[in-house]
């Protein structure tokens, strides 16, 4: 089928590059001249694993093309996909004039009946309102092409964005029209071969779907989180209480991890949003409120952890601490409302000398932080950790699980190491030498503290202590 998407952000581009991968020809729109002529040079301008391969094979098969121009765009097509952002208002509301602006433009370019579907995160009643904005579009232009409306929210995670397009978990097709949906069946049908994975509901319901999910998904982080506060007062492990926890099928494993905070483009904005439309529907959301002020402490912990070990050494000002990982999670370079920008604001303010390494969020990195010139932006963890007192771990990229700790350690002029991710094992940390500072782990013993804190590399009395603090373990 000819379909126009509109948007080459995360969710366009994939779901572009998707469609044309299952044979159908796709043309992708956007106003960004500038992310239109690199994709038309074959250069896809963000990372997300495996992309560039599909968007390569399919531009070359003719099935995938770019262009900023809606006349050409919306040429013959059956249906037009808006993937526009929806970022949050002041007052956490979603911003929907991207939506509407290309709402607008297919309508006035339309010259043929199509289905209208809307990707984008909104609230619910927007597609209703889309379609008499459309409606209204239509008139002025003194157009009488008929079309319509599909509400189609996307599920996909950065990351591995591809193969969630791919092998969608379910489709949600909100839609009141039977001619739309048994278009938007077959779009999908390739996708849902094996297995119907497509509901089809009202455009209400789908709407307040992607929120629904998005806010459970949450909600089950910032509740970890909170409880792993809970369980370093109380000597627990976090990790052991998430091990017994998810052995029960009705919890299950997923989104169990407490950590420095969630972050991104979608979950707080959508906390957010849910929260405002709450509030307009005069509802209340006070699980919503907590879900949120629990992450908003959440991702200033790793600064206080950090602030509170460097206390009794003459505060964290002049200290030399190394941060890895930016990305708000591994696998993208996606900076929005990422915890490391909690955490370096925090200490770059309190005059720490930081040096910042991620695998690939490097050059959004250095356009969101360039405020802050005396940031060291470092070519590897290895290079970021050299001379450094601490180390912080925000972002759990795989490459840090397995990092030389021993090569590490020796680069380092201090040991602390703060895991914000939980990626080690507190004893084997400590076995190694680090003072360890995990997420909703216990505190090791005062004496075993003050032994390791005292450690210096490469000097002889460190092995007698290190075997010293084994035999306090153990
Ligand atoms: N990023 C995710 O993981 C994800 C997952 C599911 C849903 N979503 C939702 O999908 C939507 C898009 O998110 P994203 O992360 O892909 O956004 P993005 O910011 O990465 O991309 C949006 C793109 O739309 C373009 N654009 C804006 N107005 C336009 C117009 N009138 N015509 C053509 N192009 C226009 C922008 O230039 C930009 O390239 C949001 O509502 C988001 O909440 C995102």
């Amino acid at each position: 089928m000819e379909i126009l998407v509109v948007g080459v952000g995360y969710v366009g581009l994939v779901t572009g590059a998707c469609f044309s991968e299952m044979g159908h020809h796709v043309t992708c729109i956007d106003i960004d001249q500038n992310k239109i002529s690199k994709l038309q040079e074959g250069e896809v301008p963000f990372f997300e694993p495996g992309l560039e391969e599909i968007v390569a094979r399919n531009q070359k098969e003719g099935r995938l093309k770019f262009t900023t121009s809606y006349c050409e765009g919306t040429k013959n097509v059956e249906a037009c996909f808006i993937a526009v952002g929806t970022p949050s208002n002041a007052d956490g509301s979603a911003d929907l004039s991207y939506v509407e602006s290309a709402a607008v433009a297919i309508a006035k370019h339309l010259n043929h009946y199509c289905v209208i579907v809307n990707k984008s995160t909104v609230p619910v009643g927007t597609a209703r309102a889309l379609k008499k904005r459309i409606k209204e579009q239509l008139a002025q232009e003194g157009s009488e092409v008929s079309f319509d409306l599909v509400a189609n929210p996307e599920f996909l995670k950065e990351g591995s964005a591809v193969d969630d397009c791919m092998k969608p978990d379910r489709i949600i097709i909100g839609s009141d029209s039977e001619k739309a949906t048994q278009i938007m069946q077959e779009i999908y049908s390739s996708f849902t071969f094996n297995h119907d994975r497509l509901l089809v509901m009202s455009l209400e319901s789908a709407e307040l779907t992607k929120y629904a999910s998005n806010a459970m998904l949450a909600t089950r982080i910032s509740f970890m989180n909170e409880l792993s506060s809970l369980s370093e007062k109380l000597g627990a492990d976090i990790q052991e209480v998430r091990r017994g926890m998810s052995g029960d099928q009705r919890i299950g494993t997923h989104f169990l991890y407490a950590g420095a905070g969630f972050g991104g483009s979608c979950f707080p904005k959508d906390i957010r949003a849910l929260r405002a439309m709450a509030k307009k529907e005069n509802c209340t959301s006070a699980l919503l409120e907590a879900v949120d002020t629990i992450n908003e402490n959440q991702k200033k912990l790793l600064g206080k952890k950090v602030t509170e070990y460097f206390e009794s050494q003459g505060g964290v000002s002049g200290k030399k601490i190394a941060i890895w990982g930016l990305s708000f999670k591994p696998n993208t370079d996606d900076m929005r409302e990422a915890p490391s920008l909690t955490l370096i604001d925090d200490l770059y303010s309190q005059g720490a000398e930081l040096r910042v390494y991620d695998p690939v969020a490097m050059d959004n990195a250095r356009r969101v932080l360039a405020d802050k010139p005396n940031l060291r932006f470092c070519v590897s963890e290895y290079q970021a950790a050299s001379g450094v007192d601490a180390i912080v771990l925000v972002t759990e990229w795989k490459q840090f699980r397995f990092v030389n700790l021993k090569t590490t350690l020796e680069k380092m002029c201090g040991n602390a190491f703060f895991d914000g991710r939980n990626q080690y094992q507190a004893k084997e940390m400590q076995r190694k030498g680090f003072h360890y500072v995990g997420i909703g782990s216990p505190k090791p013993p005062t004496h075993l503290l003050k032994t390791l804190k005292s450690l210096k590399k490469g000097k002889s009395y460190a092995h007698t202590q290190l075997d010293r603090a084994d035999a306090l373990f153990d």
